[in-house]
Parts: structure tokens; C-alpha cells; sequence
């Protein structure tokens, strides 16, 4: 075990891609695998050997201490600190820096609070260490890296530059993103300013290469998902679900489907995919549910086909609607013989009459 201990967690996004999930609960709180995704992240640090966690709060900041608390049921020491305004990600870290125990020389983690990962953490701050570096940062190669930070390393994996969601393709230089997991020195995170907003991609972390400070990057190819959008937040879930995607807090045995206590399944209902089924939650008979989330106390109803789409908590997916890359927000009502596809977004409380939206012409 490394002798790094502390890591903050960036949590205060307005996880707007993720609407209508995110009106009433911040990303990282929206439930993967039948726990809010942030227990995810919060156990994997914990088995690398993190035990202080300081979380930078801001959207819907109120939330987050009531549910984790100090952090001891999960053997961790938290923290919560809350931006009255959004000071964006570098503003953020500067923010909570007064909270770290940290010696000026000791590497810091740093986590995006969106990102379900098999980053092996403590092979990142040996990297960090063994380079010698300023800030190392996690990185991967995705097919199209438009959404992301890209970062271009040279031979030794010494990053080059960094650019944010390049606009041009001139600026697509390399297919390696920035995954969303830094070690900083302690010292670094001081020199950031305080009490403005800062963005570390655009900001920091340019200035910092521009001054000659050494980023170092670590790129591997084990399981890596941001999930900003309902499509990878399902996709996410399901492959915690399936086992696909590590971690130590998914409640139950890994498999085709999670049903969590005081769920009412009917017994030739299909469930599989990774299918999450929520607390209170009502599956009716003839239902199938594939690679999908239905939330606490929602019902689907008999006969509705479900795929890879998001029921919110206390929703009602009527009598034979077929779904398939759809999100349904809290308590929306989707009447009976909808269908909805590709996707489509019904807001929270939102109620759809019966028969009323068609992808096909057939009936
Ligand atoms: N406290 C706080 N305050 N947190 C914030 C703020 C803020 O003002 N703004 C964003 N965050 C948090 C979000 O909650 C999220 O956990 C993290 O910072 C990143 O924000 P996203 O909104 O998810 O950014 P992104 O996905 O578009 O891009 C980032 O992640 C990519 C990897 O998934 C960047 O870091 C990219 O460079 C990176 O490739
Ligand atoms: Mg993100």
C-alpha cells in the first residue's frame, strides 16, 4: 500500500447531459447498480487506501452529507465542502485545499465524480512518484475524443499539451483522453487561485505546461466509462450489474439482473442485461426488462418491453409500451401502448395518455 491518503472528489456539476435524472438528484447521487454511483467510487478509493475524502459540492450540495455522513460506514474519514457558486473544476480543488493534511510534497488525488473505472490507483501514484512529476493524470484512448480532454504524451508518457474539447479537427491530435483522475503534488494545488472560477482543463493545467512544470500521463485499457449521458449512465449500471465493471459496492451477487428488497417482481417477468430493479418497485407479469434501471417504487406494467432506458423513481411505463433508449423522469406516468425510443426524454411528473406517441406505423 502507497502512503497516499487523501483525495477530493469533484461533485458539484449540474450534470445537465443527464436531465430529467439530475433535476432532483446531483449526478453522482442518481442510484448505478441499486446504490447512488458515488458509493461506487467511494469504495473502490477506499480498497486503493484512501481514507480521508474531501467532496466538492456545489449543485444540490445539500444532499450529499445526510446520505455518507463522516464516512465511517464505509471506513472513511469525509469531508464536504460546498461553493455558494460554481467555481468550476480547478476553482473547486483550490477550494478544498484547506481541509488537506498533505505536506507540500505529497501527491493528492483528485477524481472526477462521473467516472466508473478499473483504474488500478495505486499504479497511478507510483507513476506519479517514479516520474518524479508535478501532476500525473489518468488516461485512455476512446474512438472519438471530441467530448473530452485530449493529451498528447511523448515517448516517456510526459504530456505535451492539453486540449479541451478541441473545435477543430487540426486540434484532434491523438485518440488518449483525460480520464478524469489526477495525482497532484499538494504544492501545485496552492498555486491555483483562489475565490474565482478556474477550469483545471483549460486553465490549469495549459499554464502549467506552458511554465515547464512536468505532467505526467498513465494510459492503460481497463474499463472506463464517463457517465454524463442517460445512455452510458444505463450502460454503466448495467455492466456494474453484469460484473463487467469493478466494484466493491454493488449489494448483491453480480448477474443477468438486481432486484433490491421490496421489489415485486411477477414470476414470468424477464429481467436481464444487468436490469436493476429498485426498492418498492412493481414489474408486472409478461414484462421485459433488458440492460435497464428501473428506480424505487416505480411500475412497469404488464406486457411493457424495456431497453436500456431509465425509469425514475415513482414513474409508471404503462400496459404494453415498448422502450428503448428512453429516460423517464420521477413520477412521469407513460400511459398504456406508448412507445419510445432514441433517446427520448419524458420529464418528472409529466403524464402521456394512452396510445399517444408511435416510432412505427404498424398499429
Ligand atoms: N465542485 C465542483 N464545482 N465540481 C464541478 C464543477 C464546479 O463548478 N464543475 C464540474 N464539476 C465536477 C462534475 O460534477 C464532474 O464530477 C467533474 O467535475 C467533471 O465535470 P463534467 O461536467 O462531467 O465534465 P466533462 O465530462 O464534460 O469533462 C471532464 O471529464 C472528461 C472525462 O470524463 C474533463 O475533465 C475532460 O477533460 C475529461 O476528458
Ligand atoms: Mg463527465
Amino acid at each position: 500500500m502507497t502512503s497516499s491518503r487523501e483525495a477530493i472528489l469533484l461533485v458539484g456539476g449540474k450534470g445537465t447531459r443527464l436531465r430529467p435524472l439530475t433535476v432532483h438528484t446531483p449526478k453522482p447521487m442518481v442510484p448505478a447498480a441499486g446504490v447512488p454511483f458515488l458509493t461506487h467510487q467511494l469504495a473502490r478509493a477506499r480498497a486503493a487506501g484512501i481514507e480521508h475524502i474531501v467532496m466538492a459540492t456545489s449543485y444540490l450540495a445539500e444532499v450529499f452529507e445526510p446520505y455518507f455522513g463522516d464516512g465511517s460506514a464505509l471506513g472513511l474519514h469525509l469531508e464536504y465542502v460546498t461553493e455558494e457558486e460554481p467555481l468550476g473544476t480547478g476553482g473547486a480543488i483550490r477550494n478544498v485545499a484547506s481541509r488537506l493534511h498533505s505536506a507540500p510534497g505529497d501527491p493528492v488525488l483528485i477524481f472526477n465524480g462521473d467516472i466508473l473505472t478499473g483504474l488500478d490507483i495505486e499504479a497511478l501514484v507510483e507513476t506519479h512518484r517514479r516520474a518524479n512529476a508535478d501532476v500525473s493524470l489518468h488516461l485512455t484512448r476512446v474512438a472519438d475524443p471530441r467530448a473530452f480532454g485530449l493529451v498528447p504524451t511523448d515517448g516517456t508518457g510526459r504530456v505535451t499539451a492539453f486540449l479541451e474539447k478541441p473545435q477543430t479537427p487540426e486540434e484532434i491530435v491523438t485518440d488518449q483522453i483525460n480520464a478524469g483522475a489526477y495525482v497532484f503534488n499538494r504544492s501545485v494545488i496552492d498555486t491555483i487561485p483562489a475565490d474565482r472560477p478556474v477550469s483545471v482543463e483549460r486553465e490549469t493545467f495549459p499554464n502549467l505546461l506552458s511554465s515547464g512544470a512536468h505532467l505526467q500521463g498513465m494510459v492503460d485499457s481497463t474499463y472506463w466509462l464517463d457517465l454524463g449521458t442517460p445512455q452510458a449512465f444505463v450502460r454503466g449500471s448495467a455492466d456494474l450489474v453484469l460484473g463487467r465493471a469493478p466494484s466493491p459496492a454493488v449489494p448483491g451477487r453480480c448477474g443477468e439482473h438486481l432486484v433490491l428488497d421490496g421489489a415485486e417482481v411477477a414470476q414470468d417477468a424477464k429481467l436481464m442485461g444487468g436490469t436493476v430493479i429498485g426498492k418498492g418497485a412493481r414489474v408486472e407479469p409478461g414484462a421485459r426488462i433488458e440492460g435497464s434501471t428501473v428506480m424505487d417504487g416505480a411500475v412497469v406494467e404488464a406486457g411493457a418491453q424495456i431497453t436500456d432506458s431509465l425509469i425514475g423513481a415513482g414513474a409508471v411505463v404503462g400496459a404494453r409500451c415498448v422502450l428503448d433508449g428512453a429516460v423517464v423522469g420521477d413520477n412521469a406516468r407513460i400511459g398504456a401502448d406508448n412507445e419510445l425510443r432514441a433517446g427520448a426524454r419524458i420529464w418528472c411528473d409529466a403524464t402521456i395518455p394512452p396510445g399517444s406517441i408511435r416510432f412505427s406505423s404498424d398499429q
